[in-house]
């Protein structure tokens, strides 16, 4: 029900009424105008912004920047056509697989969003700083069939190039995938994805991909320790940018890479990976196998692994880890 309010209210806003009166919503939903108002009590509390004015009716002021059900629109095929809005998790990686355990197998395509996480997960068993009502935290659940478990990173870069299709479209900003996870933006990190996967060695159970990007973050909201490695996309653009157009356009593009992923196959996102990765041509420092090595960052294999000409003249590939770009 909440759902359908959200919905109705935004609609209300796309077509240019500013007002829909609580008795038009309750007949339009076959409820009682008191069930209305308790309904929009509750959006309240999940970080709507809802007017009420005597005689005229509700008016939601806060569309663009709403992740409620209801007011994203999921114009997609897979991606998001279950779709679950939490105003708090831990983590949405973790609500995401609560999901599954609960609910057993599910079909592809479920999106967990949070608008705050209380135990963001970043890669390495690092925290997300995660500020409520300014980033975009969620996770994605895939079931790709017949996907070998040692395939399943690819689904790192095709996450990565979808994000940053979604963010240049909405933002016009110089962003760049840096190997093997990371959204950067003037040498300083933006997103993250995390990629959980679970499976037996031929074939891949299920992924949960978990995306964080810092939309509209102040400097204020970003901890000392962070302020030399992280920024948001309002410190670099000096503007806000409405989360809600932000994620419709990311499930979008996560939707036609994946579709393409299935029927094409890896090469065509890997293809533009390798085009877009600035991590390539770049000397490095990465520590391997508890050494430190550097060397040049050559090439991207087709399973994804960043492919390295050490200083001293061996060639490795690297699955998994950190890089510092020298
Ligand atoms: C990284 O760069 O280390 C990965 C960061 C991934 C953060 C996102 S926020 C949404 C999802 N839920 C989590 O707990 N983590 C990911």
């Amino acid at each position: 029900m909440q759902e359908q309010i959200v919905a109705l209210l935004t609609q209300a806003n796309k077509e240019g009424f500013r007002y829909i009166s609580g008795g038009d919503i309750a007949k339009e939903l076959g409820v009682t105008r008191a069930a209305i108002w308790k309904y929009i009590e509750s959006i309240r509390k999940e970080g709507g912004i809802i007017e009420a004015v005597p005689r005229h009716g509700y008016h939601l002021v806060n569309p663009e920047d709403l992740l409620l059900a209801g007011a994203v629109e999921v114009k997609t095929e897979t991606i998001g056509t279950k779709y679950v809005y939490l105003s708090e998790a831990d983590s949405t990686n973790s609500e995401a697989k609560r999901h599954l355990r609960q609910q057993g197998s599910l079909a592809d395509g479920l999106v967990v969003v949070a608008d705050c996480q209380t135990a963001g997960k970043g890669r390495m068993g690092r925290g997300w700083h995660s500020v409520p009502g300014k980033g975009i935290y969620f996770s994605v659940v895939l079931f790709p069939e017949d996907l070998p478990m040692s395939k399943a990173s690819l689904l790192t870069p095709l996450t990565a190039v979808a994000v940053y299709e979604a963010l240049v479209k909405v933002t016009g900003l110089p962003i760049e995938l840096k190997w093997p996870n990371d959204l950067m933006l003037r040498g300083r990190k933006l997103g993250g994805i995390l990629l959980e996967a679970s499976g037996e060695t031929d074939r891949l159970r299920y992924a949960v991909i978990g995306i964080g990007i810092n939309v509209n973050l102040t400097k204020q909201d970003i901890p000392d320790i962070l302020s030399d490695i992280a920024t948001s996309i309002y410190i670099e653009g000096g503007k806000t940018v409405p989360r809600r157009h932000l994620l419709q356009e990311m499930l979008g593009f996560l939707d036609t890479q994946y579709g393409k992923f299935l029927t094409c196959g890896p090469e065509p996102m890997l293809t533009e990976y390798r085009r877009l990765c600035s991590t390539l041509g770049q000397r490095i420092r990465f520590i391997w196998r508890d050494e430190t090595y550097s060397g040049l960052a050559i090439g991207i294999h087709s399973d994804g692994g960043l492919m390295v000409q050490t200083d001293s003249g061996e060639s490795l590939i690297l699955r998994s880890g950190d890089v510092h770009c020298l």
